[in-house]
């Protein structure tokens, strides 16, 4: 039906008769000629209806955007003055000498030029009219190459690709599990995968020791721009390796795909820092790095100062009491002030004590502070030159428990670094080295990555004696200040996951019910292994620039979990429910089926 796509026609092809088939992006009636801008996948080129074509026209008359036509015609160089040079196509046309009309459009939902007026429900319930757009359509284009890419990558490496089961049982990643009910079993209920990790480990038992995956996964958790309920990993495993070897294979990975699909040189080696520098100075375990601000701690200059708010924080263990520099920050407003401090409290944070330093030369005098009446000149010259602060500058300081200050100083620092244009351009990948094995909870423990890391240099009576002190063999990939992927080496043998799973409150009745599969696996020569996971969809994002990962999946899931286009999740009939014994408890708590 077409010999071009609409892009492919140029120069070269004056003169010659092509084929082309594609939506009308518009159509312009000029007198005695109509101009047609035909549109497919790959491109747009004009298509000219000349009046000595009189059947042509009238057909053309008729026609209105969106409407999807086939094209027969001459390929024609366009005169020098109506050369249009915005476009991809604009030195040529094509002089339609047959026009199929193949079908017809009503005027659409959204008008696709005037996409943003649109809002996200209705273009998502359009899903498929919002991809005619050629910034959204080239967004799962890029996708395609770079999993295309990634395929290449590891078939290189001799890596097998294996599918895994999507109706499975609970693989904790830390999520809540979406959950399927069985008809042949009411009452029991398979769970869609959090991850493919127990089928990847027990890949390894089975000798397949370079295993990868395109993986969807399904994690029933808060939405935000970079999270969805259904999402893609690349999910590798390796048996025979160690840390190095895979942040080794993911560092060159990762290079090649910014060197191949943007012609972007990323650092090589990617640096790595450990968790506890991250903490540090960047107050979050996934640091902006193109941000150039950091917290300072300063608990010892200010442990003896009559402040209450730090010497209390100052003294007590699990607390913090650090400083935020911000440069040429003396200027901001009260207004400015009150914001931020409006916006630690998100976190948690009682309040945003500061100092503006309106002229270092002058000590005390040249500051300004709510907090001078309780520091001596000594330790506000000790803060200021630990901060290296100078003329023009602000310090912030927060003083609390340990997790607040983090969270608070941490999206403060993003904060300042976007609100004052100090956002530096580029790509600022890392790795981050030396987790926690465990992260505490208001009752107990839990996992930081998952229960199958390897805890690092110990032995099980020691992670049962000392969960606060045990390391893991975890590490994870930061882009820009996104979590691209984790991974780990794995637990191989049962002493040691019992241990884990008893630090979290997993009995061993329980761990042997919902991981009897696993800690059988590890009687019968288990290898020693480990892996991670990369997430497909924000590796799209970052890549093509999208400011969610939903701009990168072709049918995503609003904000609330909802698909507008089919209107899932949806009531079933009351069929469906009885055969699977399910009955339905409003909120009311009335039966209702
Ligand atoms: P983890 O839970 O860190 O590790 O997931 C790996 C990567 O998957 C992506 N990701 C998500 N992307 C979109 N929406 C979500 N809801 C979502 N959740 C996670 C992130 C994340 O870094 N089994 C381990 C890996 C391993 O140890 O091998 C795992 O799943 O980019
Ligand atoms: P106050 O003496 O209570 O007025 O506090 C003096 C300054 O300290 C104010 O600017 C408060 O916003 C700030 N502040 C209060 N609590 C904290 C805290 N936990 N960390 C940092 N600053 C704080």
């Amino acid at each position: 039906m077409r010999t071009h796509y609409c892009n492919e026609i140029n120069k070269t092809l004056v003169d010659h008769e092509v084929k082309i088939c594609g939506w009308v992006n518009r159509i312009r009636h000029h007198g005695k000629v109509v101009f047609i801008n035909l549109r497919d996948r790959e491109g747009i080129v004009q298509v000219v209806i000349e009046e000595d074509q009189q059947k042509l026209f009238d057909i053309a008359t008729k026609i209105h955007n969106e409407y999807v036509l086939s094209v027969e015609g001459r390929v024609r160089q366009r005169p020098e003055g109506l050369v249009n040079y915005e476009m991809e196509t604009g030195e040529v046309e094509i002089v339609a000498s047959k026009l199929n009309v193949l079908a017809k459009s009503e005027a659409l939902p959204f008008n696709l030029d005037e996409y943003q007026e649109a809002n996200d429900e209705l273009r998502l319930k359009y899903r498929y009219l919002d991809l005619r757009r050629k910034e959204a359509g080239e967004k799962l284009v890029f996708r395609s190459k770079l999993i295309k890419k990634i395929h290449n990558y590891f078939d290189s490496l001799n890596f097998i690709e294996i599918d895994t089961p999507i109706l499975t049982k609970t693989t904790p990643e830390g999520a809540r599990d979406f959950l399927v009910p069985s008809r042949n079993f009411k009452g029991e209920f398979y769970a869609l995968p959090q991850s493919p990790q127990v089928f990847k480990q027990l890949l390894m038992a089975a000798g397949f020791d370079r295993y990868y995956q395109i993986a969807k996964c399904f994690r029933d958790e808060d939405l935000r721009s970079d999270r969805q309920l259904e999402f893609t990993q690349l999910d590798v495993e390796l048996s025979f390796t160690n840390e190095k070897e895979i942040i080794n294979i993911h560092s060159e990975l990762l290079q090649k795909l910014f060197l191949q699909l943007l012609n972007v040189d990323l650092p090589n080696p990617i640096p790595q820092i450990t968790f506890k520098e991250a903490m540090e100075k960047y107050g979050s375990d996934k640091p902006d790095l193109r941000i150039p601000l950091e917290l300072t701690d300063i608990a010892d200059l200010v442990r003896d100062s009559e402040f209450s708010v730090f010497t209390e924080a100052a003294s007590k263990s699990e607390h913090r009491v650090t400083a935020l520099k911000l440069p040429k920050g003396a200027s901001l407003s009260r207004k400015q002030l009150d914001g931020y401090t409006e916006f630690v409290k998100i976190y948690g944070l009682k309040g945003l004590a500061y100092i503006k330093i309106n002229d270092r030369s002058q000590g005390l005098d040249g500051l300004q502070s709510s907090i001078l009446k309780f520091l001596t000149a000594d330790i506000v010259e000790n803060i200021l030159t630990r901060t290296n602060a100078n003329t023009g500058d602000i310090v912030f300081f927060a003083a609390d428990k340990t997790d607040t200050v983090n969270e608070a100083f941490g999206a403060l620092r993003i904060k300042l670094g976007h609100d004052h244009g100090l956002v530096a351009h580029g790509w600022h990948p890392l790795w981050v080295v030396d987790f926690p094995m465990f992260t505490k909870t208001d009752t107990g423990w839990t996992f930081t990555h998952h229960p199958f890391t390897m805890p690092s240099n110990t032995n099980p009576d020691e992670v049962i004696a000392n969960p606060s002190s045990v390391m893991a063999r975890a590490y994870d990939l930061v882009l820009n200040g996104t979590e691209l992927g984790g991974g780990s080496m794995r637990i191989d043998n049962h002493p040691m996951q019992m241990a884990v799973f008893k630090v979290i409150g997993i009995s061993e009745q329980l761990a042997h019910e919902r991981f009897g599969h696993l800690l059988e696996a590890f009687k019968y020569g288990y290898p020693p292994e480990g892996g991670i996971a990369l997430g497909i969809d924000r590796l799209a994002m970052l890549m093509t620039g999208a400011k969610s990962i939903r701009e990168v999946i072709a049918f995503p899931k609003t904000q609330n979990g909802i698909c507008p286009l089919v209107q899932a999740p949806s009531e079933v009939d009351k069929g469906q429910l009885a055969e699977l014994g399910i009955k339905i408890i409003s909120d009311s708590a009335d039966n209702k089926i």
